[in-house]
């Protein structure tokens, strides 16, 4: 089996390539990325050398190449994660989200439509794609679309099409749509990143509005094994959704990191939360996400393996021996991208 994960070198991507590659070594696997500011070997260098393993530069939305690829390697399965991914910079640049998102998407459901004993297109999407949920309630597979940023409209719409290569062409698919993930290698611009960051840099944490946006956390590990039961197991034409049952508001996240940050880093308990800085909130800030994953639960038997306390310590103690990784991404030019965005209220 020839595997084409795309997206490999960013945050959730290299999770999924490293459990693929370390598992199955009767895989062949290939990780296609392009390498944007949120890509980075540096995520997968415990398996580079493997030898059931390529990686491959390219940018989807390039429709020659990404044909020649298929012709070339004749891939039996995707694992779809490349995209643009922030929100905010979404709100800043929509067009490049419909770039990667959509037309790169299907980009890659055309060449899987012309390929030889292809077996599965695995989209992965988020629950972004639902919109928002007042005080009760949880996102089902059934639920109906409804999205607002140009992020999550972009990530639905290519939720659409692979759905429609499968009504149009019998293109096998599946589509799983997952809570926000947090773990080691997530790209320090996103808000458990940021703030660890920022907490050991003294500087302040930015939180839109009064902090009240509930957000449903996953560990990123258990993202990946739910990807690799979904990918082997799920019938063709299904949607999964994943999530953590695991609800916070963001002021809560941001509190309870402060205070396992002021043990680690042997501050006076309370030092962390002065940090707390309220900032001008997001536009179209959607309240709440809250994922039902009853089904993935009771036919596939996955169930999330952390409780978020241990799943967010064990982050921090990621980031904090891995100066060196973190120095390196926050090098960048991001870090002037993401000052430049705050206004205090
Ligand atoms: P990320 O931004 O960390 O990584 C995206 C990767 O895609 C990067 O390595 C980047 O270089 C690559 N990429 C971007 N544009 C490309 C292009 N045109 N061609 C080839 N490669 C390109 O994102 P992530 O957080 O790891 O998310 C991965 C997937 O999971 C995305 O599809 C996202 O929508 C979805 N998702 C993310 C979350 C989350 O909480 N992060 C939750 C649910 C679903
Ligand atoms: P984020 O990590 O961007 O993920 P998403 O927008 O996909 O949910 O944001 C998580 C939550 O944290 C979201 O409600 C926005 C909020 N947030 C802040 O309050 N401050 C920040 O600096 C960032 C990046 C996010």
């Amino acid at each position: 089996m020839k595997i084409l994960i795309t997206g490999g070198a960013g945050f959730i991507g290299s999770h999924v390539v490293r459990l693929f590659v370390n598992k199955y070594s009767n895989y062949q696997i290939y990780n296609l990325d392009k390498l944007t500011y949120a890509g980075n070997l540096a995520n997968l260098t415990d398996i580079e050398g493997k030898p059931n393993y390529t990686f491959i530069k390219g940018d989807i939305v390039d429709a020659d190449f990404i044909n020649k690829l298929f012709a070339e390697h004749k891939f039996n399965a995707v694992i779809h994660l490349a995209a643009e991914s922030h929100v905010d910079r979404s709100i800043s640049n929509p067009l490049e989200f419909v770039y990667t998102n959509v037309i790169g998407t299907v980009n890659l459901l055309n060449a899987a439509k012309t390929t030889p004993d292809f077996k599965l297109f695995y989209h992965v999407s988020t629950d972004e794609v639902y919109g928002s949920l007042g005080d009760t309630g949880m996102f089902t597979e059934t639920t109906a679309y409804d999205p607002h940023s140009p992020y999550s409209a972009s990530k639905a719409s290519s939720d659409h099409f692979v759905r429609a290569y499968h009504d149009t062409y019998k293109l096998p698919v599946v589509i799983s749509n997952c809570s926000n993930n947090y773990g080691p290698y997530h790209f320090p611009e996103k808000l458990i990143p940021l703030c660890i960051n920022n907490i050991k840099n003294n500087k302040p944490l930015p939180i839109y509005g009064k902090g009240e946006n509930v957000r449903d956390w996953l560990f990123v590990e258990d993202h990946a094994r739910a990807i690799d039961v979904i990918f082997h197991k799920a019938k063709h034409g299904s949607t999964y959704n994943i999530g953590g049952h695991n609800e916070w508001t963001n002021i809560a996240v941001i509190r309870l990191l402060c205070r396992i940050m002021d043990k680690k880093l042997n501050r006076a308990a309370g030092a962390n939360e002065k940090l707390i800085t309220f900032v001008k909130d997001r536009a179209g800030h959607d309240l709440r996400y809250a994922i039902d994953s009853t089904k993935l639960q009771n036919d596939l038997g996955w169930k999330p393996s952390l409780q978020f306390e241990e799943g967010l310590e064990k982050t921090v103690d990621w980031y904090l021996a891995n100066d060196e990784w973190l120095d390196n991404v926050t090098s960048g030019s991001y870090q002037k991208y993401y000052e430049s965005q705050y206004v205090k209220r």
